[in-house]
């Protein structure tokens, strides 16, 4: 088992120092649990691949205390900056073109680094301490539910890992959104997150849109600019369960008679929610923010419950909805 830090002052003097000697701390950020290690070292940044069992053509994005920091390992534009100025510190993560700082093994060869500067007071402090910049992937072996808390940590990387700092349960509860803004003139969204669609657009006042991963893909594939893009990966965040969206299944009728063995998860709570087992519902009131801060709490609790299957309702299409309808669809995937 790995062991808990609180984040006092000496706890934090002593996990910068690992850091900076090569080694893996599990960081709390406001988004998920991330896998840190020292991002200008090639064999630290190996470790984590190693312990997450993730493919080497996976990259890792870069954690940094803000916009000066980012120009470092960055090219960063003025897209960059005026979206940086207004999310960071906070859910956003920049693709853009790398410095010669980064080693190829964090960007997987790629030409450019994904970037972001965390808001997580606990996560900064470190960053801060450390004086270095980061690089985490989600804090979860390759393939399963991302963790939300430190219990989620233990669980899935406790005895591959030494050290995890202790942030509490994540705020966000979704990972970032990743917004590749290489062409000014036309910004991709690599991944809906915690940043909103509509609020990206808003900060850089023109159309933002969605990278489309191609139709069938395998884990090779490349998008048109020959990089691969994370919705590329397609079978990602599962339980162990079965899970399906099924939007046709949350119909009052429908929620009166569960079939045994089956979980059924709403997006809000049913007005008549009788007390039938099988029900569970991601956010009393269905506020969007609530219930992506429960999605994967409640992914790992009902795979561990023993059902046969898992049925999701799908979430509005706007704000959190795209980023919960992201991992879901990810979910399902077989
Ligand atoms: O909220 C988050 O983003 C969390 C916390 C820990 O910061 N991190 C996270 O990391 O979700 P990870 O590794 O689970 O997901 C990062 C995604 C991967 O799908 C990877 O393919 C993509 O970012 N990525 C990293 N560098 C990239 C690049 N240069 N171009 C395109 N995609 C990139
Ligand atoms: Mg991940």
């Amino acid at each position: 088992m790995a062991t808990i830090y609180k984040g006092s002052e000496s706890d934090l003097f002593f996990l910068s120092d690992r850091l900076r000697a090569g080694e893996l701390v599990a960081v709390p950020t406001e988004t998920v649990y991330g896998l840190a290690a020292n991002a200008l070292n090639p064999d630290a940044c190996a470790r984590i691949f190693e312990a997450k069992g993730r493919p080497v053509y996976d990259p890792l994005i870069v954690h940094v205390t803000g916009q000066t920091a980012a120009c470092a390992i960055a090219a960063m534009n003025v897209s960059a900056h005026a979206l940086a100025a207004h999310f960071w510190p906070g859910p956003l993560t920049l693709i853009l073109p790398k410095t010669p700082a980064i080693p190829d093994i964090v960007t997987s060869g790629r030409p450019t680094v994904a970037v972001r500067a965390p808001a997580h007071p606990l996560m900064r402090a470190l960053l801060e301490r450390c004086g270095l910049p980061l690089a985490a992937p989600s804090a979860n072996p390759f393939g399963y539910v991302s963790p939300t808390t430190v219990a989620h940590v233990q669980e899935g990387l406790g005895d591959r890992i030494e050290h995890i700092l202790d942030g509490g349960p994540c705020r966000i509860g979704v990972e970032s959104t990743i917004i590749d803004v290489r062409e000014m003139a036309d910004p991709v969204i690599l991944r809906p997150g915690g940043v909103a669609h509509e609020a990206l657009e808003h900060v850089l006042g023109r159309r933002v849109r969605f990278h489309k991963p191609a139709e069938k893909s395998t884990p090779q594939a490349r998008d048109p600019i020959g990089e691969l893009a994370p919705g590329m990966l397609d079978r990602h965040y599962s339980p162990r369960t079965p899970l399906e969206v099924r939007p046709e299944l949350f119909a009052p009728a429908e929620l009166s008679e569960v079939p045994a063995g089956v979980a059924r998860v709403c997006i809000a709570r049913p007005r008549d929610a009788a007390k039938s087992s099988g029900i569970f519902w991601l956010s009393e009131t269905g506020d969007l923010d609530e219930a992506a801060r429960r999605l994967f709490s409640l992914m790992r609790e009902l795979d561990a419950a023993g059902y046969a299957r898992i049925e999701f309702e799908p979430a509005p299409a706007t704000a959190l909805g795209l980023a919960i309808n992201d991992r879901l669809r990810r979910a399902s995937a077989r």
